[in-house]
């Protein structure tokens, strides 16, 4: 029984998560947003790449049903209706419609986790819920990847530090789980911070936030179990 963390993408070789469970975490701020959409009643995220991919992607929808949203250095995108913030998605805004989205870090994690099965979405927003699922994964499988985002294709202590509370979590009770060094360092950041708001203060990601007045959005992030959904993607939408 195995549990791999990677740190960013870059780690993932060609295929390597095709048909493994994989659980993406991108908690400043993408996967918070995604949970928090859904959790608020939002039909469907489905993640692009990229501005000019999210743009493609709306036009092939229903004009009346979708929603573009997104941001660059954090900010609303130009011409989108919604930024990356988990505040603007409030059930008003959000409930029936589809939302694609396109971040710097957080949405290229998910495609890049295409392929998994299954391949869920994880922040401290709805950390009970998915602890339960990674330990059910890895009792019926035996096996796990967990995810992170990354920032600009380096270490975050957001993500590595939720990656942490995950495996600890989803280890309870089981016997002889393998841990790859990234998980080992992960779980040893759990030693470091004694609560989620002390690890994400310390943050990069949250330091460009408070610089742009978004601190808020690090406080709701770092606030667990808001939500008990566990958002899975499968055929390039999350629901
Ligand atoms: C990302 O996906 O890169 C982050 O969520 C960035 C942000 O929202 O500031």
């Amino acid at each position: 029984m195995r549990l791999d963390v990677h740190f960013t993408p870059l780690g993932l070789g060609p295929g390597e998560v095709n048909g493994r469970p994989v659980i993406v975490i991108d908690a400043l701020r993408a996967t918070t947003t995604v949970i928090t959409a859904l959790g608020n009643g939002a039909k469907a995220v489905i993640p692009a790449a990229s501005p000019e991919d999210a743009v493609r992607l709306a036009q092939s929808l229903e004009k009346n049903d979708v929603l573009l949203a997104g941001e660059r250095k954090s900010l609303k995108i130009e011409g989108f209706n919604l930024g990356n913030s988990p505040g603007e998605m409030t059930a008003d805004v959000v409930a029936g419609r589809t939302i694609v989205l396109a971040t710097t870090n957080g949405t290229p994690a998910l495609v890049a986790a295409a392929g998994g099965d299954p391949v869920l979405v994880c922040a401290p927003a709805n950390f009970t819920a998915v602890a339960d699922r990674a330990r059910a994964l890895l009792e019926d499988r035996g096996d796990l990847i967990v995810l992170c985002s990354g920032r600009e294709r380096q270490f975050a202590l957001e993500d590595a530090y939720t990656a942490g509370r995950l495996v600890k979590a989803a280890r309870k009770g089981l016997k002889k789980l393998e841990l790859n060094d990234a998980a080992l360092v992960a779980v040893a950041l759990t030693l470091v911070y004694k609560n989620w708001a002390k690890a994400f203060a310390k943050s990069a990601a949250a330091r460009q936030l408070d610089e742009l007045d978004l601190s808020a959005d690090v406080d709701f992030a770092a606030k667990p179990d808001r939500f008990h959904v566990v958002p899975q993607y499968l055929d390039r939408r999350i629901t």
